[in-house]
């Protein structure tokens, strides 16, 4: 596999997060994220591990961005912390914070990297989430201003745009599961949440199409293949509502089809916070949809399981050959077989995956480390992706989740994504096999 198979106007990136990258959790008048919050409450990350410091991004934006030039990768995906910007959410910027990322856009440009901006990826301002985050409709306001000015001062420069990270998993497993910030529960949360977060794509996709000339505007989605756990009739109709809610529910109704609610009538509830109008605002034509996608899911029907009636069969229950640290089966036909299914929708007009990568624990033995397992993940992850392009499929780009080791959410530093290896005690990089594949793989023209 080479990268000319691809076609010249394959885009290849990675991809990073804020939260998970930056520290300086404090610096130069940044807010409070409800993140900064989660991770220090008792129980909620393992080992109780936080990212105050994280891979000091904030301070080693220029040798991580001289990583991406020296890896051949001429796209660097990045997310802009909402509180750097606006401390309090809202009102009085913070001029050092948006100062931060004027001097990461400057120096990606220098080295000839696009970057591509997400505008949020989970870190939302605590004083936000005080008046009750993504549950309040006000989010609509809060986020419009933020976005606003962020678009004001970076349009000039930065042209690819994306409104939210994977709202399936910041609302699922922040306002419904409590795993992630803010930890809340309950379809009570879940379902404001949700209803905003699918406003909030199509109107911030509209004002940042008013405020930036050529922008190519995106949002990005989690996606797993769903897979019955038997030929039986109710495991396959368990697949088709997990498969509603996990995959289904966020792009619909941007792309005008309303809420799969046919396939999964529990999210009826969700219609309660629709007011008039909300219908037509909900659809957007974005320039681009990412999706994301990690591994598979079985699906098993449950009587046990409210609403859903239906549970997902752990990887290791299933005995299958390999498994990440994240306890996620590695099966790369899923990369494919989403990619079809998005390629079918009507009205993307390009797909990218915008992240895709996996965790295995990683040694450094004399300034090498031989990640063998990531290595062929991602080789056989980009031959589904080959083979979806080959067979004529919407897909136009890829970006490997991850640059550098970083906080890996409620798994904190055990579960490492990164080509590049981080020693967290030193901040020492060190390139591992994967991303040396992955530059000499760039370089081939
Ligand atoms: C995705 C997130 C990203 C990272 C990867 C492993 O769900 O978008 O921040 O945590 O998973």
């Amino acid at each position: 596999m080479v990268r000319a198979e691809f076609g010249s106007e394959f885009e290849w990136g990675v991809s990073s997060a804020a939260f998970q990258t930056e520290g300086a959790w404090d610096a130069e008048g940044k807010g409070h994220s409800i993140w900064d919050v989660f991770t220090g409450r008792k129980g909620k990350i393992k080992d109780a591990q936080h990212a105050r410091i994280a891979c000091n991004f904030y301070h080693c934006y220029r040798e991580d961005i001289a990583l991406v030039r020296a890896l051949n990768i001429p796209n660097f995906r990045f997310s802009v912390a909402w509180p750097r910007i606006f401390p309090a959410g809202v009102g009085q910027p913070n001029p050092k914070g948006m100062d931060f990322y004027e001097r990461v856009v400057d120096h990606c440009l220098e080295l000839g990297i696009t970057p591509w901006l997400t505008l949020y990826h989970w870190d939302l301002p605590q004083a936000l989430q005080d008046k009750g985050g993504w549950t309040n409709r006000d989010i609509l306001f809060w986020m419009e201003e933020y976005a606003g000015y962020v678009t004001r001062r970076l349009g000039d420069r930065v042209k690819h745009w994306m409104v939210l990270n994977e709202p399936a998993v910041f609302t699922g497993a922040g306002y419904f599961f409590g795993v992630h910030a803010p930890g809340l529960t309950g379809l009570r949360n879940f379902f404001p949440a949700a209803h905003h977060a699918t406003l909030a794509m199509g109107q911030i996709g509209r004002l940042i199409r008013s405020e930036v000339r050529g922008a190519q505007i995106g949002t990005t989605f989690s996606c797993s293949s769903i897979h019955p756990a038997s030929g039986g009739e109710r495991d396959v109709k368990a697949a088709i509502r997990a498969d509603a809610l996990i995959n289904r529910l966020f792009i619909e109704p941007i792309l005008g089809m309303g809420y799969p609610i046919d396939d999964l009538k529990a999210l009826r509830g969700i219609e309660k916070y629709m007011q008039v109008g909300d219908e037509k605002a909900l659809p957007f034509d974005f320039d681009f949809i990412g999706i994301q996608n990690y591994t598979r899911e079985v699906v098993a029907s449950s009587f046990f399981v409210p609403y859903l009636q239906a549970r997902l069969v752990p990887a290791a229950k299933r005995k299958v050959p390999g498994i990440t640290a994240m306890g996620w089966e590695v099966f790369p036909p899923a990369i494919y077989e989403m990619i079809k299914k998005f390629s079918a929708y009507p009205g993307i007009p390009k797909l990218f995956v915008t992240e895709n990568g996996a965790a295995f624990p990683d040694q450094v033995v004399s300034g090498r480390v031989k990640d063998q397992q990531r290595l062929s993940y991602l080789q056989d992850h980009l031959g589904q992706v080959l083979r979806a392009k080959r067979e004529g499929l919407n897909v136009h780009g890829y970006f490997v989740w991850t640059l550098t080791d970083n906080f890996e959410w409620a798994e904190g530093y055990h579960a490492p994504f990164g080509l590049v290896h981080v020693d967290f005690a030193t901040q020492q990089r060190t390139v591992k096999d994967s991303g040396h594949w992955y530059a000499s793989f760039l370089s081939e023209q």
